[in-house]
């Protein structure tokens, strides 16, 4: 609830409730637009609640006096004290205008008004015969001007809760427009699948049903609120496994049936670019480099609603390839972490095959198998693979396609910013590349605890879908392989 100088804009509003409540001698939108531009005399106020006029007032100032001209509130806010913020307001701008009495008049009738004017020390001095045009009195009360303290009431953030479970990862964030978080919870299953040297489906969405109420729960405890205090639900509608998409939609679809929200569907890799407006703004145009288990993509960004893919992976995704070189050098699943490790300490030994393909498209199976041969070749042979220099021959090979891509790319789509994002991001050479590289543009970088997937991400991006007006209803299906490009 704001209160504000009255404009044009808010004309058509007041004259309604102007309707509402002086059928009689009604003032129309041009009596008011009198008074706007009577800036020396004249002065109005509105009370708004989330952007909608619900009451007005008017004051003139006559050198030590001031005269009331109107005040209003819309009906049904009427009994709740709004009245008395306007009448504080405009004590408030007399004492600045360094008036002493403030002079009204009232229908000798309206005694929720008269009871509230006394309250601020009116009294009547005299009565106005048939002062309205249906015939009533009215009494003239005047006051002395002293100030108030008004209360500061801000106009209430919107707040989003968001909703991830695209992967392995269940997890659940509470924003409010300016990005403050009120809460952030993420659960991995990563130590389970682990076990199984990668992410088996179905195990994923069993887990995610598991944790999915509990995450829910605690980060609306955590963040303080109810429910009621939301503005949005958001979940990751795709990419992804289909089975843990299903289970973060239900769950987002339920509290938005059961509470009347609205609900925002965020595509997974968009929530990967806009975490990193927790950092700082993004410029646009935009190149990002998409860079997950399941993605790699070049993506030209004109602004946040136009997101163009510009190159592809034909194969595997370079997180994936990660992942199976890992593998078959026998190391833990996630492989990104451990091949990042062991290429540091590595060195040039080992010759890959650099991956051909023209434009801006990838392909990293032929890599990935050159490495698996490699190793089932020296096994065959009785050899020890040196595993340092195998990550760092695998690492080298593929962080350089990517980025002499981006640099090529970013030389045709001209570009202010460039960004790499999802889990690969989090890979200490390729951001050493990167700043190597782009020097000359603003290089975003996420912080690594942004890498990750959380449901921060996707409450950042579902700001952006707010902004467009972008809401699904709840006959919307998961999307496993939805693109960047899709709504
Ligand atoms: O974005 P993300 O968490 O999940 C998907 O949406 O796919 O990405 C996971 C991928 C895994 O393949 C993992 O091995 C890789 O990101 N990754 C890394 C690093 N940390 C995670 N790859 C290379 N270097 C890293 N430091
Ligand atoms: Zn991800």
């Amino acid at each position: 609830m704001i209160i504000e100088h009255m404009s044009i804009e808010d004309l058509k509003q007041v004259a309604d409730i102007e309707m509402e409540a002086f059928p009689y001698d009604t003032w129309k939108e041009n009596n008011f637009k009198d008074e706007l531009n009577n800036t020396e005399l004249a002065e109005m106020f509105v009370l708004k609640d989330k952007g909608e006029v619900i009451g007005y007032s008017g004051i003139w100032y006559m050198f030590e006096n001031c005269d009331i001209t109107t005040i209003a509130i819309k009906k049904e806010y009427r009994g709740n004290g709004y009245g008395k913020k306007l009448l504080k307001r405009m004590m408030n701008s007399a004492c600045e205008h360094e008036c002493e009495f403030m002079h009204l008049e009232v229908k000798v009738d309206n005694e929720a008004a008269i009871k509230m004017y006394r309250d601020f020390g009116f009294e009547v001095v005299r009565t106005r015969k048939r002062y309205y045009t249906d015939g009533t009195d009215a009494y003239d009360m005047i006051a002395n001007v002293i100030p108030y303290e008004e209360e500061i009431e801000e106009e209430k953030k919107k707040i989003v809760l968001a909703i991830e479970s695209s992967c392995d990862e269940t997890a659940c964030a509470i924003i409010d427009e300016d990005r403050n978080v009120l809460s952030s919870i993420v659960t991995s299953q990563i130590d389970v699948h682990s076990r199984f040297g990668g992410v088996i489906p179905e195990v994923a969405s069993r887990m995610h049903v598991e944790q999915i109420s509990t995450i829910v729960n605690e980060a609306i405890k955590e963040a303080d609120i109810s429910v009621d205090d939301v503005d949005a639900i958001a979940y990751t509608v795709g990419p992804g496994l289909i089975g843990s998409l299903h289970v973060g939609a239900t769950a987002a679809k339920t509290l938005a049936f059961f509470y009347n929200k609205p609900l925002i569907g965020v595509h997974h890799l968009k929530g990967h670019i806009f975490i990193n407006e927790m950092i700082k703004e993004i410029e646009y145009p935009l190149m990002a480099l998409v860079v997950s288990g399941g993605h790699t993509e070049l993506v030209y960004i004109e602004n946040d609603d136009s997101f163009k893919i510009i190159g592809t992976t034909l194969d595997d995704a370079v997180g994936e390839a990660y992942d199976k070189v890992a593998r078959v050098m026998h190391e833990a699943y996630p492989g990104g972490p451990v091949i990042d490790r062991l290429a540091k300490e590595g060195k040039e030994h080992y010759q890959l095959p650099t991956p051909k393909v023209d434009g801006y498209n990838f392909s990293f199976s032929g890599l990935k198998n050159a490495v698996s041969q490699l190793v089932k070749k020296e096994e065959k042979l009785g050899n020890e693979i040196n595993k340092n220099d195998l990550a760092y021959a695998f690492q080298e090979t593929a962080l350089n396609t990517l980025v002499k891509k981006t640099k090529l790319a970013c030389e045709e789509y001209p570009c202010k910013s460039v960004v790499i994002a999802g889990g690969v991001a989090a890979n200490s050479r390729l951001r050493e590349l990167m700043e190597e590289n782009f020097s000359d543009k603003d290089l975003i970088l996420p912080p690594l605890k942004y890498c990750t997937d959380n449901a921060l991400m996707i409450a950042c991006a579902a700001l952006h879908y707010m902004k467009h007006d972008k809401y699904i209803d709840l006959s919307t299906s998961s999307k496993p392989s939805m693109s960047i490009e899709e709504d």
